[in-house]
């Protein structure tokens, strides 16, 4: 795995431990169908994708820069978006491909999820790049809708670097599967009561 590293990036750092347990991280792999298959063909992915990973951040950003209740999240002091903000997170998003796909989904890594989930709630957002942002949080709703764009959007980049369909199908399925875990883990701080 390559080491390279960004501003706030704390994931081989002492992390919080996240309130969700290996036990229920299983139980929620197992609510969407992950499987070994899934890690080994996400990894895979990982090969295809890392290489391309600026093509792929241009792809989201140019998504959620032209749609205003998503890039309000990034405003600056001054209610527009903070060019500042969008390219600390984008070097953090960047390592989250990587790490999407290649690392192990141990207590580390559930600890690391606690964390992006916090930075999008009230609980963290704007203290890792010490934003003045009148956006406070990520709202759920929007946290969850993004899991299809994120989704869909991968395809042409596996196709880029795989021409075997059966394979592709199955990159792209450990693809989404992993992105709606991460997705229902990052749910957790949200609601802790109902998770
Ligand atoms: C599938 C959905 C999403 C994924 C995979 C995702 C991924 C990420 C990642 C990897 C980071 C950086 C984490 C780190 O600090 O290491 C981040 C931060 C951030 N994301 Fe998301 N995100 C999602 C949904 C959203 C949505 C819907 C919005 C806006 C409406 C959003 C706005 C932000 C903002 C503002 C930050 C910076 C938070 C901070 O101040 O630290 N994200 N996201």
């Amino acid at each position: 795995m390559s080491t390279t590293t960004a501003h706030g990036y704390t994931y081989d750092e002492t992390l919080t431990t996240s309130p969700v347990t290996l036990a229920q991280l299983r139980e929620v792999e197992a609510s969407v169908l992950w499987s070994a298959e899934d890690a080994a063909a996400l990894r895979r992915a990982g090969e295809i994708l890392v290489p391309q990973t600026d093509a792929i951040l241009d792809v989201w950003y140019g998504f959620v820069g032209a749609t205003p209740h998503l890039v309000e999240t990034f405003a600056g002091p001054d209610g527009e978006p903070s060019p500042e903000y969008l390219a600390a997170v984008r070097e953090r998003f960047g390592l989250w491909i990587r790490d999407l796909c290649e690392r192990d989904h141990d207590q580390r890594w559930l600890d690391y999820q606690n964390e992006i989930a916090l930075r999008h709630t009230t609980a963290r957002k704007n203290a890792t790049d010490g934003i003045d942002s009148p956006s406070t949080h990520v709202p759920l709703r929007h946290l969850i809708a993004l899991i299809v764009p994120i989704t869909v959007t991968i395809r042409s980049f596996l196709e880029s670097g795989e021409s075997d369909a059966t394979k592709v199908d199955a990159m792209y399925q450990a693809w989404f599967k992993a992105v709606t875990l991460t997705v229902a883990l990052w749910a957790q701080p949200y609601a802790p009561e109902l998770w």
